[in-house]
C-alpha cells in the first residue's frame, strides 16, 4: 500500500471510530432541534424510497408514514417488498403506503417504471434514493453492466432524471442520495466505471466506495442543473443492517456492538426530506448526523478537476442514452454500436487490432 494511501485509510479509520457509530450519534444528537422533525406538515406530501423493505430506508418509510407523509415503496423483490409493506402500515398506522416493483440495477426497466409513475396521475415531492448493494465478486448485469455501477450509480441516475419532470412540479421537491463516509477514500475517474483496469482482480469494497463518491459528484451537478429542486446526499453512520451483516461480515464481527440502529442510520434522511431546517442549506451538499460536512478528508488526495466531473456526468448521460426504451428494431442497432464501440475501446488499445 503507498504511504498516501495509508495516510488516508488510517485519517479515515479515526474518524469513523469516532464519529459514524452509535456513539457518535449519541453525541451529534445532542445538537439536533427537536421541533425540526416535530413541527412539520407533510400529510399532502408524496414520498417515494427506494430499497425500503428493509435496514435504513425501511425505517425512514416507516417514520415518514407516521408523519402522515404518502410512502411509495420501490423494492426489488415483491415478496420482501409485499411483507415490508404490510410492516411499515402497521408500525406507522397509515394506509398510504404503495409497494412497487423495481430492480434498480436494470436501466430500461427504471426508465418504464418512471414513465409509467408519471402517467398515473400521482404525485411526487421527495425521492429517496437509498437502495444500495456491495456485491464482492465481479457480476455483469444482463445489459452488461458491474452490479454495483449499475445499481448504486446508473440506477440511481436514471431513476432521478426520469421523475424530474414530476418532481419539478412539486412546490418544494427534493432529492435525497444515501451515499457512504466509505467515499471519503476514493476520488472520481471517470474512464474507469465498471472496474476493468485492475481485472482480473476485483474489489468490491472498493467499487462500492467509488460509486459512493460517484453519488456525491452527481448530488453537486444535478443541484447545478436542477434549480427549482433541493438535492442533498448523506452519510447515515454504521448502522445495523442487513447489507452489513451479509456483504461485510469480518466488518461486522469485529464492530457489531458499536453499530448504529437503522432508524438512526434514518434519522438524516427523514430530517433532509421533511424539515424545514434542511431546505435552509444550499443544494447539493453531504450530510452527516443533520450537518452538512466537507466532502474530502484533509490531504487525502480525492479531489478531482471541473473537466473530470463533466466526463462523468456525460458518461452517464450517455449510459442513459443508450438504455432508452426504443422499439426492439431500434434497441437492437443501439446494443450493436454499443457492443461494437467497447469492443473497439478494448481492442484498439491492442496493436494491430481495430485499424491501429
Ligand atoms: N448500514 C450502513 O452502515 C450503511 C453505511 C453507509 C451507507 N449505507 C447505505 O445505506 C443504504 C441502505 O442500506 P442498508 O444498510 O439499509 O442495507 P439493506 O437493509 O440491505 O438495504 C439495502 C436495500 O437496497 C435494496 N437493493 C439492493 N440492490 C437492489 C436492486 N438492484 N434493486 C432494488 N433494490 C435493491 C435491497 O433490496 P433487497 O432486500 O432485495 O436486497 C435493500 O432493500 C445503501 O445505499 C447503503 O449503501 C449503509
Amino acid at each position: 500500500m503507498q504511504a498516501g494511501t495509508l495516510y488516508r485509510n488510517v485519517v479515515w479509520y479515526l474518524k469513523a471510530k469516532k464519529e459514524f457509530t452509535k456513539d457518535g450519534y449519541a453525541a451529534a444528537s445532542k445538537n439536533f432541534n427537536p421541533n425540526d422533525l416535530e413541527k412539520v406538515d407533510i400529510k399532502n406530501k408524496s414520498f417515494m424510497i427506494t430499497g425500503s423493505n428493509s435496514g435504513i430506508g425501511k425505517a425512514a418509510a416507516v417514520e415518514i408514514a407516521k408523519k402522515g407523509g404518502k410512502v411509495h415503496m420501490v423494492c426489488r423483490s415483491e415478496e420482501r417488498g409485499r411483507a415490508a409493506q404490510q410492516d411499515v402500515i402497521t408500525e406507522s398506522g397509515s394506509k398510504e403506503v404503495i409497494f412497487h416493483q423495481l430492480d434498480m440495477s436494470l436501466p430500461r426497466s427504471i426508465q418504464r417504471f418512471a414513465q409509467t409513475f408519471l402517467e398515473s396521475g400521482e404525485k411526487l415531492d421527495v425521492l429517496i434514493n437509498n437502495a444500495g448493494c456491495m456485491v464482492n465478486q465481479r457480476e455483469l448485469t444482463e445489459d452488461g453492466l458491474e452490479k454495483n455501477f449499475a445499481t448504486n450509480v446508473l440506477g440511481t441516475h436514471v431513476l432521478t432524471t426520469s421523475l424530474m419532470p414530476l418532481l419539478q412540479q412539486s412546490q418544494q421537491p427534493r432529492v435525497i442520495t444515501v451515499s457512504s463516509g466509505g467515499m471519503y477514500v476514493e476520488g472520481l475517474d471517470p474512464d474507469d466505471l465498471q472496474m476493468e483496469k485492475r481485472a482480473p482482480f476485483f474489489d468490491g469494497t472498493q467499487s462500492y466506495a467509488k460509486n459512493k463518491r460517484q453519488q456525491v459528484v452527481m448530488t453537486e451537478n444535478y443541484a447545478k442543473l436542477y434549480t427549482s429542486v433541493h438535492f442533498s446526499c448523506m452519510h447515515p453512520g454504521w448502522a445495523d443492517t442487513p447489507a452489513v451483516q451479509t456483504s461485510m461480515p469480518d466488518f461486522y464481527k469485529e464492530h457489531r456492538w458499536s453499530l448504529r440502529t437503522p432508524q438512526q442510520g434514518a434519522d438524516t434522511i427523514v430530517w433532509l426530506a421533511i424539515s424545514d431546517a434542511a431546505l435552509q442549506n444550499k443544494s447539493g451538499l453531504f450530510y452527516q448526523d443533520r450537518k452538512a460536512v466537507s466532502t474530502h478528508l484533509p490531504l487525502a488526495w480525492t479531489k478531482y478537476t471541473p473537466q473530470v466531473e463533466t466526463k462523468f456526468m456525460q458518461k452517464l448521460s450517455d449510459f442513459y442514452d443508450q438504455f432508452k426504451n426504443l422499439p426492439p428494431s431500434q434497441i437492437s442497432h443501439q446494443l450493436k454500436e454499443f457492443t461494437l464501440s467497447c469492443l473497439h475501446d478494448q481492442l484498439g488499445a491492442v496493436p494491430g487490432m481495430m485499424g491501429n
